[in-house]
Order: C-alpha cells, then structure tokens, then sequence
C-alpha cells in the first residue's frame, strides 16, 4: 500500500446503515467509495440472467471473471432475489477470489472508503481505520423494510426479518472469508442511533486514527 494509508475499512451485517455511513465519511474524507457488496450482487445478477443456479460454483466464477464496470450500474440489483443469490455466489471462494484485486486496486492508489464483510480482515487488513456497523435484526429488518416500501416493493416485515436472518446465518458461517469483525475494529451500534449520530461517532473513530474530515464533514 502506498505511503499514506488512507484506507477506510467499513464492514457488517446487511441494513446496518454501513452505505449511508461510508458514503458521508467518504464525501468528508474526500475519498473514493465502493460498496462491495454491489460486485456479489452484480455477480448473482449475471449468473440470474443466464438461468444458471447461483449455488453452482463453476458458474458463479465465470460470472465473476466476466464481470465488467457496466454491471455495477445496473438498478435491479437490490430485489430479494438478488440477495438471495448475492449470499450464494458470495459463499464461492472462487468468486471472492476474482473479487478481490479489483478491490485492493480500487483503494490503493490514493486511499478509499469501502464497504463489505471482509474490508478490514480480508481485503485491506491493515486499513488506517476499521468500523464494524451492527444493529439488531429488528431494526435492521424494519430498515430494509422501509427501504423496499419506499421503491414501491411489497413485502411483508416478517418475510423481510426472515430473509435478513437467513442472510446473516449465511454471511456468518460460511467457511470463505465469515462475516465477523477483525480484532482491531470500532464496533459501532446503531440500533438507538440515527443516521447524524452514526457519523458523528464515526467521526471520532477516524480522528483517533489521525483522519480528519474537512470542512464538508457537517454538511
Ligand atoms: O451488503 P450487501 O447486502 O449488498 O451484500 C450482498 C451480499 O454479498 C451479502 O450476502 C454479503 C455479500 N458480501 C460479501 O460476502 N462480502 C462483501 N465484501 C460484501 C458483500
């Protein structure tokens, strides 16, 4: 990694609040941001569109290694089906392994905001700072929920709950790269907290690691 190490590592569970959060820190940092978790859903979406099974690792790699910029860009990549296949494909090693010098590319040059479920374990161990976000199931679920209903999807909240604990037990077991914090991370609870309140204790986080935001910071 280049001299000044101005990696931002942001990992956790599904819906809680890692984007809202990485996207402000990233703007007050002035660094670049990547949502990681929209390669595996890019992924589970080419291996969809082919009618092939997203728990077939053969096709999950080659999916993974065709992967272009393009499918990132893509708006039907947060329907339940997509999660659904997203945790699937993300549990080949083979996929993760295609995923991975895009992501230490992306971060490298001038420092980045990602974030994921194995930044700052797997991609970027020694990252300047490391955030594991967390919430309830509860909440979470309720987030997700919103968040369906506000893009007009009709789902029921317990459905919602069970899909998210499903996910979880899926991202936490697996034997590629589990969803667990790295031993040098802030967990950040944000069950009680809103979105202001989120940043400004990430924001003490990142000053301890001697990353100052600049004047954008309270926009
Ligand atoms: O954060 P998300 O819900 O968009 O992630 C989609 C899926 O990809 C989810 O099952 C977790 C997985 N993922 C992962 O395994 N590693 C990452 N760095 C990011 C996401």
């Amino acid at each position: 990694m280049s001299g000044a190490n101005r990696i931002v590592a942001i990992d956790g569970p599904a819906a809680a609040g890692k984007g809202t959060l990485a996207r402000r820190i990233a703007r007050a940092l002035g660094l670049p941001y990547l949502d990681t978790g929209l390669l595996y859903r890019a992924v589970a979406r080419r291996v969809l569109d082919r009618d092939a099974g997203p728990a077939d690792p053969a096709h999950a790699e080659a999916e993974a290694l065709a992967l272009r910029s393009e499918d990132l860009e893509r708006t039907d990549l947060r329907t339940p089906e997509v999660d659904r296949a997203a945790a699937l494909v993300a549990s080949v090693p083979a996929v993760r392994a295609a995923l991975l010098s895009f992501q230490r590319r992306f971060g490298r040059e001038g420092g980045a905001v990602l974030d994921g479920r194995d930044i700052g374990t797997i991609i970027f161990p020694d990252a300047r700072a490391k955030l594991f976000v967390t919430a309830s199931v509860d909440a979470r679920a309720r987030r997700r929920w919103l968040e369906l209903r506000a893009r007009g999807v009709d789902a029921a909240l317990d459905a919602v709950r069970a899909d998210m604990q499903a996910r979880d037990a899926a991202d936490a077991s697996r034997a590629a790269a589990p969803l667990r914090a790295a031993d040098d991370a802030v967990v950040l609870d944000t069950t009680a907290l809103d979105a202001d309140q989120a940043f400004a204790a990430a924001l003490a986080v990142l000053a301890q690691a001697g990353l100052t935001a600049g004047p954008s910071a309270e926009a």
